[in-house]
């Protein structure tokens, strides 16, 4: 999903020797949909050039305030007015000072000035410049005035020094933005998602597990930390990476798996359980690898706790909601699912099918809900689907 379709975004450049990580930066915007202009000060002149970003962003490069021969209008007003965010990055020790005392004596500071819309800063810079305490104090008050400032990371510093002053990771720096600009209304709710398959061991290199990517349940981990909430990310193995800012607890076995839910639902406000737990496993785990033979092989299986159906008993005032993949009547089934477990919202899904389901970007639903009523989506990318279910848990029950 990219989550800046449509937006204008104006990416501000100060002269530190990090400037260069910048057009990666603008490359990762318009990936998310934006439309990026750049300005740039006379001292971040001296580390790239405006062609580069003239060329990728296809816009103009605001850099200097007077002496344009074409210009029509007075940009740095027109930019601001059209801007839907704002990131300095990087961010100097003289650019920051100079937007925490209202100076204007450059392109990119007089700009800063005629905006009205939500800023995100990267201060990078020398540790010893970093933690100076007039750096900290206009950084301290800047973040009291709405801005949001993104620490940078530490390690090795171009200097030839180590601490902290590092330009972050550029996926962090777009997540913070694209966080920053999204509707809070999950603000302050606790929500515990399960996510991915099981794995049931019947020897030391043999499990029994299912196509779950864990790719839907991610995806809603990632789209409700946006949104604002705490989230708890109980997941079986996958090959995704934790989305930003969510709390990750690594699962293998359904058993570990009700675990972690039991001890961690109380506090939680929504729990939604998307993973594909194993409803059997195997009876014994051997302590050796069984031996190929002849002969065929019987692995006998137990039936495991149903833990949704556990929580439904359990929970008090949470909003409880469940997943049904199914490859056939999923409707009846959903339904069934949906009264017998004390579910407030299912969401039933046809597995087994291009596009839909396990494995797959897209995914193809259908809401249901107590009242009886249900609602059916288009085919759409998982983080589409998942802000959609998170719209109608938003609806239904939070407001
Ligand atoms: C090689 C070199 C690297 C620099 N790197 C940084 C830096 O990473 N961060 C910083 O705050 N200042 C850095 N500076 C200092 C700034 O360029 C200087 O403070 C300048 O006035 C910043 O102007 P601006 O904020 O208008 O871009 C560096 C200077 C030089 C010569």
């Amino acid at each position: 999903m990219r989550n800046l379709s449509g937006k204008n975004i104006v990416l501000g450049i100060s002269g530190g020797i990090a400037a260069y990580k910048s057009v990666e930066l603008m490359r990762l915007l318009q990936k998310q949909g934006a439309d990026v202009k750049v300005i740039l000060t006379d001292s971040a002149l001296e580390f790239v050039t405006p062609l580069t970003f003239q060329i990728l962003s296809g816009n103009p490069v605001y850099t200097k305030m007077f002496g344009d021969e074409y210009e029509t209008s007075v940009r740095h007003i027109d930019w601001a007015e059209k801007a839907d965010c704002v990131i300095i990055a990087p961010a100097t020790a003289n650019t920051i000072g100079k937007l925490a005392n209202g100076i204007a004596d450059d392109v990119l500071s007089t700009f800063m000035l005629a905006i009205d819309c939500p800023v995100v800063l990267c201060p990078a810079m020398n540790s010893k410049m970093y933690e100076n305490r007039v750096v900290q104090k206009n950084l301290d008050f800047l973040e009291n005035e709405g801005f949001m400032i993104i620490e940078p990371s530490s390690g090795e510093l171009a200097c030839g020094t180590k601490g902290k002053g590092r330009f972050p990771e550029h996926d962090f720096i777009v997540h913070n933005l694209i966080k920053r600009m999204f509707p809070k209304d999950l603000e302050g709710k606790k929500i515990l998602i399960t996510a991915g398959p099981t794995r049931e061991s019947f020897d030391p290199v043999r499990y029994i597990s299912n196509h779950s990517s864990g790719k839907m349940g991610y995806s809603l981990a990632k789209m409700a930390e946006l949104r604002g909430a705490e989230v708890t990310l109980v997941s079986g193995p996958t090959n995704l990476n934790t989305p930003y800012g969510v709390n990750l607890l690594p699962v293998t076995t359904a058993e570990e798996m009700a675990d972690q839910v039991f001890s961690h639902m109380d506090d939680k406000d929504i729990i939604i359980k998307v993973a594909a737990v194993a409803d059997y496993s195997p009876i014994t785990i051997e302590d050796k690898k069984i031996k190929k033979s002849d002969d065929d092989l019987t692995i006998t299986l137990k039936k495991n706790l149903d833990i949704l159906k556990e929580i439904g008993k359990k929970k008090k005032d949470q909003i409880l909601v469940g997943f049904a993949a199914e490859t056939n009547e999923m409707e009846e089934y959903a339904s069934r699912k949906l009264l017998e477990k004390n579910l407030d919202m299912i969401v039933g899904n046809i597995v087994g099918i291009p596009d839909s389901g396990f494995g797959a970007d897209t995914n193809k639903v259908t809401m249901f809900f107590k009242s009886g009523d249900n609602v059916e989506l288009p085919s759409m990318e998982k983080d589409k689907v998942a802000n959609s279910i998170l719209d109608k848990i938003y609806k239904r029950f939070l407001r």
